[in-house]
């Protein structure tokens, strides 16, 4: 088993389409009793809401439905999952502050990514850019950004483990 979590700030925009899109892709090659994942927020404002509704609009216009719990990351997230995908890098630095403060290491770098490092047109931008505060279309630019790097870290994983995926798509 190959478990993934996708971190951000709040947990009810970028990391939840992450995990959803994400999902979408692994089911699509039929490896879904194989790779796992979820989502969890560097901050605790919104546990227990579900993504918020124009990230939730965004993506079931495209098919997704989103039904994520907002949680708080955990201690114990930093050995369950083999990837943390964080979203840009205050979430990055954040996770690997807390995993040292619980863990007294940090994360090995085989562990803890920048997710968008996986966007092959992410030209100088390393970040999923935070749309809570924006415009609409700032979550569809989000939801793009997760659905390129999502099909490349998905290559990558396929790769790296040696995975069958299902012919076709
Ligand atoms: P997210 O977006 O980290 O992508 O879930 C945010 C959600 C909520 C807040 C900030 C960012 N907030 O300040 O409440």
């Amino acid at each position: 088993m190959i478990q993934v979590l996708f971190v951000c700030l709040g947990n009810i925009c970028r990391s939840p389409i992450a995990e959803g899109v994400f999902k979408e892709l692994v089911v699509k090659k039929g490896l879904d009793d194989i790779i796992l994942c979820d989502s969890a927020g560097t901050a605790a404002y919104h546990t227990g809401s579900l993504p918020d509704k124009r990230m939730r609009k965004t993506a079931l216009d495209r098919g997704i439905s989103l039904t994520h719990s907002a949680r708080q990351l955990c201690y114990e997230d930093f050995t369950r999952f083999d990837y943390i995908m964080a979203m840009d890098e205050a979430n990055f630095a954040n996770i690997r502050e807390e995993s040292f403060r619980v863990n007294g290491f940090y994360l090995p770098e085989q562990q803890l990514y920048l997710y968008r490092l996986f966007d092959p047109l992410r030209g100088e931008s390393v970040i999923v850019p935070d749309p809570y505060y924006g415009e609409i279309s700032g979550f569809v630019d989000v939801y793009e950004i997760v659905e390129r790097s999502g099909e490349q870290f998905l290559d990558y994983l396929i790769e790296k483990h040696n995975l069958s995926p299902a012919s076709g798509d």
